[in-house]
């Protein structure tokens, strides 16, 4: 097989990276893709960085013995904890992540920004070189989510625990006063809509446009794009733990998205 019908491969500590994958899907119809949760090892957001950067080279690892011929780190704070080392010692293309500060910057007006990420996503270099970039005179909140990708991951993305953490963790912000939202963590694309419910008057962004459209371009670029006219696609799910669960929730998660 040419390298430009192997699959693309795409990881995350769970399940979250799925909004990702299917929104490349979306984009890129002829493309095989290949889809490794770290459920053993969730969640990353609150581990230290050392370990992040350690798990996200076993993942790397793992869906290049499989052959891939990009690699999509289909997660924020893995993107935060281990971009820069991964493209230093992969002989792919490694695409990531980032929380899409820069449209949230176009589309705030006057009012304030808030941005929901992982506690290490919002620590790390960065995040912190984004809002040096984009923050000029914009108020911009940083609010930390420990314990929402968990809750995500548990298949409750649907339930009232999501919508009572959310009034919780919202509830020292003034959001009359904001007009968006950035979704810093690809778990949280999931719960969008109850965002969407609880403030009505927001615009809520996520990463995963700005990310597709640059794995589409640098495929291009590299002259990696699929045949066109390769038979169907496939996808697969792999999972590091519990993939009698984790699977059909990935597959159920695709097709919510
Ligand atoms: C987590 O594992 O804590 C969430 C991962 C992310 O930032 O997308």
């Amino acid at each position: 097989m040419s390298d430009n019908n192997l699959p693309i491969g795409f990881f995350d500590s769970g399940v979250g990276g799925v909004s990702v994958l299917a929104e490349a899907a979306r984009l890129l119809p002829c493309e095989s893709m290949i889809y490794l949760g770290d459920s053993l090892h969730n969640p990353y957001g609150t581990k230290e960085v050392a370990k992040i950067r350690m798990l996200s080279f076993q993942a790397a690892e793992f869906l290049i013995k499989l052959g891939i011929k990009a690699l999509v780190v289909a997660c924020n704070t893995a993107t935060s904890a281990a971009i820069n080392d991964l493209r230093c010692n992969l002989d792919i293309p490694v695409i990531g992540m980032e929380p899409a500060l820069k449209p949230g910057v176009e589309r705030c007006g006057q009012g304030d920004i808030v941005v929901m990420a992982t506690p290490v996503t919002l620590r790390e270099k960065k995040f912190q070189c984004l809002l040096e970039n984009y923050r000029g005179d914009h108020h911009i909140i940083s609010l930390p989510c420990p314990g929402l990708a968990e809750l995500i991951e548990g298949g409750t993305y649907r339930g009232q625990a999501v919508q009572n953490y959310l009034e919780n963790i919202f509830a020292s912000i003034d959001m009359g006063k904001v007009s968006v939202i950035v979704l810093g963590c690809t778990h949280y694309v999931f719960i969008k809509k109850q965002i969407a419910e609880l403030f009505p008057q927001v615009v809520i962004i996520d990463g995963n446009i700005g990310t597709v459209k640059n794995l589409q371009r640098i495929l291009t670029k590299k002259n990696l794009l699929a045949d066109q006219n390769e038979k169907k696609r496939t996808i697969q799910y792999y999972a590091t733990a519990d993939s009698e669960r984790f699977v059909p929730l990935c597959e159920e998660l695709f097709h919510y998205y």
